[in-house]
């Protein structure tokens, strides 16, 4: 069994989340007997963002490969013929992108530290997540619709926020963090997704130490299968 602990948080030592996910990942180790740990730090080394030059780098080695199609594959044909060159700075980028989606399917389980930023998650959790979503891979499109090709994986995401945004909140309508991750793993096919939460963190140290002993309550009982 691999199991793929994920950081996002810029709060250092002082983040709740990373507190959660190092929890968790402790208590997944104590459940199972030879879980092999993988694990990725977004806030310290931030992985690449989508930009027109790696764009250009991944369509090129699709076209190379021959799986690029259509118009884009038209288009991309036409740059190359035209001289069009990678930027060897986005090819690595490109490069990078890939073993973050390997490492990413090659896990079983998946603790995924998310804190709220601005309503939504980490931009460097949402570049992460941008390497996740492979045609042809975790998703694909089919004459029913879409077919998430990424399911049996367990996600645990370990939520931290500083205000409260659960259903009965008069603020739950600006929740678009939790929402997205629950949204995109089931997009792509991920159905075993336990949310651990930590709300209310900026709320006084009382509300603080109240949510954050609940949630480390909720990750001492969680189970591996
Ligand atoms: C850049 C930034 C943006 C934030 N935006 C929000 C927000 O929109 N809503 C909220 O309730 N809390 C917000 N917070 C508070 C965090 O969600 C809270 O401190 C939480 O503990 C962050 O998780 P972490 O400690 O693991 O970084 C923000 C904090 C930071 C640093």
């Amino acid at each position: 069994m691999q199991l793929l602990h994920i950081d996002s948080s810029i709060m250092g030592a002082q983040s709740v989340s990373r507190q959660l996910t190092a929890s968790a990942v402790a208590r997944m180790k104590e459940t199972t007997p030879g879980l092999a740990v993988v694990y990725r730090d977004l806030a310290a080394a931030p992985i690449p963002h989508l930009s027109p030059a790696l764009q250009f780098a991944k369509l090129k080695t699709l076209h190379e490969m021959g799986v690029l199609h259509g118009d884009i594959g038209a288009m991309v044909a036409a740059a190359v013929q035209g001289g069009a060159r990678v930027n060897p700075a986005a090819q690595a980028e490109y490069a990078t992108t890939n073993v973050v989606l390997d490492e990413f399917l090659a896990a079983d389980i998946i603790v995924l530290g998310a804190p709220m930023y601005n309503f939504g998650i980490p931009s460097q959790l949402k570049a992460w997540i941008d390497c996740l979503a492979a045609p042809g891979k975790t998703f694909k499109y089919g004459a029913t619709g879409v077919e998430g090709l990424a399911g049996g994986k367990k996600v645990i995401i370990a939520s931290s926020r500083g205000g409260v945004y659960s259903a009965s909140s008069p603020m739950a309508f600006m929740e678009h963090q939790e929402s997205f991750l629950k949204s995109f793993f089931g997009f792509i096919g991920i159905t075993d997704i336990t949310i651990v939460r930590a709300e209310g963190i900026n709320m006084g140290p009382e509300q603080r130490q109240s949510a954050l002993d609940a949630a480390l309550a909720e990750v001492a009982l969680l189970k591996a299968a």
